[in-house]
């Protein structure tokens, strides 16, 4: 199948993939630590495909699929700090400390087949074809908590979104915190602000922010701790409620997608208080309004040239061990290694959603608002073993009849820290910092 344009730019082509990978490991991503790695990175053949990939994705990272790769063991490079060194992990991530004892779901890492749109890549690049020693000494460069800092110097990040967006705010600052000493960092809930919390790093003037707002818009599930409900209602106009604590950040990381796991959701009109006017609709439907009401916010109410904006594609919840060769109603609980096959997808995993928040930046695109879509989607799907299941703090006491039937209060949503979540973070530092150079 390999053609003579093919062979042709094979070489040239591999180089360019160290280029733009080197590139990448300069910023925050480690992805080839021996020989062997670059062996296999030099062998596996480009595809040099000029139209099969949506641009709007990677058009910043010059034709590079980041998503679409596979979980490598290497427990040299992972994991990237240890739970038990980073005092800001609740109970719900802590899996080591709520009794989990295999570690190897921490040394994983994630490397993308390092595909590239050729038609894309841009001329800067093969201009570099020259300097290809320099770029590959960036090769075993790791993750550096400090270069990350520097480069984030004076910036505010906010988180926005549900508890699997909290986790990764989390991982986040357990990644960058262990590299600040006492006294110069702090985590705190923002007094007057229901919702939002913050991690300060004085000395870089730098802080990381959460908001939870988990059905983005107003909603009967707006408080951060007490929010436990089985129906939903939202108020589809009131965002701005929300969004007011938003607009002065420089990079706004969103996600909403668990809380629309529901067959329907109540949408009211006018105040919250007062529900005289409202309609049910599906959950498709839903999300699809609140994604309309969130684009024009953005698009109306933040400066794109100073705030750069991300969306968090949706995350795998293996509540389903059938999906995976197991019996009856096992879940994650017990898995301690990532599934293998290529492309695997689990039946909970709501395609449609996916197709909507698509659809919607393509829109906002269309209006000259560009938000990154991180789709991590795919490489969540292999990673069974990650979640804490039994091994967290659960807030009511479980009784003896739960405690029986372990699968059945098994947690499959949330991901254990060091974990999956720091590999998201990493990609999303890759967009960042390739933006701020
Ligand atoms: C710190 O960063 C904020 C933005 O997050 C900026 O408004 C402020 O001027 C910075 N302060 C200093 C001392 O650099
Ligand atoms: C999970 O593993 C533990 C320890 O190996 C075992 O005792 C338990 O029966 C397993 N649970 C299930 C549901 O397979
Ligand atoms: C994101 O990943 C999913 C699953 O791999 C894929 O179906 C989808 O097309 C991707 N979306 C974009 C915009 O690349």
């Amino acid at each position: 199948m390999v053609g003579i344009w093919d062979v042709k730019h094979m070489f040239e082509s591999s180089i360019i993939i160290f280029l733009v990978i080197g590139a990448l490991a300069t910023t925050a991503i480690y992805y080839v630590n021996n020989s062997d790695d670059q062996q296999d990175m030099m062998m596996s053949t480009p595809v040099m495909t000029h139209n099969s990939y949506n641009n709007n994705v990677y058009d910043s990272l010059d034709g590079c699929d980041l998503f679409s790769g596979k979980w490598v063991h290497d427990k040299e490079s992972y994991p990237l700090y240890k739970e038990v060194e980073c005092p800001y992990i609740p109970g719900e991530f802590s899996c080591g400390k709520y009794g989990r004892t295999d570690f190897i779901y921490q040394q994983w890492r994630w490397q993308p087949h390092a595909r590239f749109v050729l038609s894309s890549l841009s001329s800067r690049y093969l201009k570099q074809l020259g300097t290809t020693s320099s770029h590959l000494s960036y090769l075993s460069s790791r993750f550096n908590a400090k270069e990350v800092l520097e480069r984030l110097r004076g910036k505010r990040v906010i988180f926005i979104g549900d508890s699997v967006n909290r986790n990764q705010w989390l991982s986040m600052v357990c990644m960058l915190q262990s590299v600040i000493p006492h006294g110069l960092k702090k985590m705190q809930k923002v007094a007057n602000v229901l919702s939002l919390f913050t991690f300060k790093a004085f000395e870089y003037n730098v802080s990381i922010d959460f908001y939870w707002a988990p059905l983005l818009v107003e909603s009967n599930a707006d408080h951060p701790s007490n929010h436990k409900r089985n129906y939903r209602v939202i108020n589809i106009q009131s965002i701005e409620k929300h969004a007011k604590n938003w607009v002065n950040a420089d990079i706004l990381v969103f996600n909403s997608y668990l809380w629309w796991m529901t067959p329907t959701i109540k949408i009211m009109y006018g105040s919250f208080a007062d529900s005289k006017k409202h309609i049910m609709v599906s959950n498709h439907d839903g999300y699809q309004m609140v994604l309309e009401k969130w684009s024009d916010w953005l698009a109306t109410h933040i400066n794109h040239r100073r705030t750069q904006s991300y969306f968090m594609s949706m995350t795998a919840t293996h509540r389903r061990g059938v999906d995976w060769g197991k019996q009856g109603n096992e879940n994650c609980l017990n898995e301690t290694h990532p599934i293998i096959k290529e492309y695997f997808w689990e039946s909970m995993s709501d395609l449609k959603m996916m197709r909507i928040l698509e659809s919607s930046l393509d829109k906002l695109k269309a209006r000259g608002v560009n938000v990154n879509l991180v789709n991590i989607t795919q490489l969540t799907q292999y990673r069974k073993d990650a979640h804490p299941s039994i091994h967290r703090l659960f807030y009511s006491t479980l009784k003896a009849k739960q405690l029986s039937n372990p699968n059945g209060y098994a947690d499959c949503t949330h991901w254990c820290l060091p974990g999956v979540p720091d590999t998201w973070n990493e990609l999303l530092l890759a967009y960042i910092l390739q933006r701020r150079k």
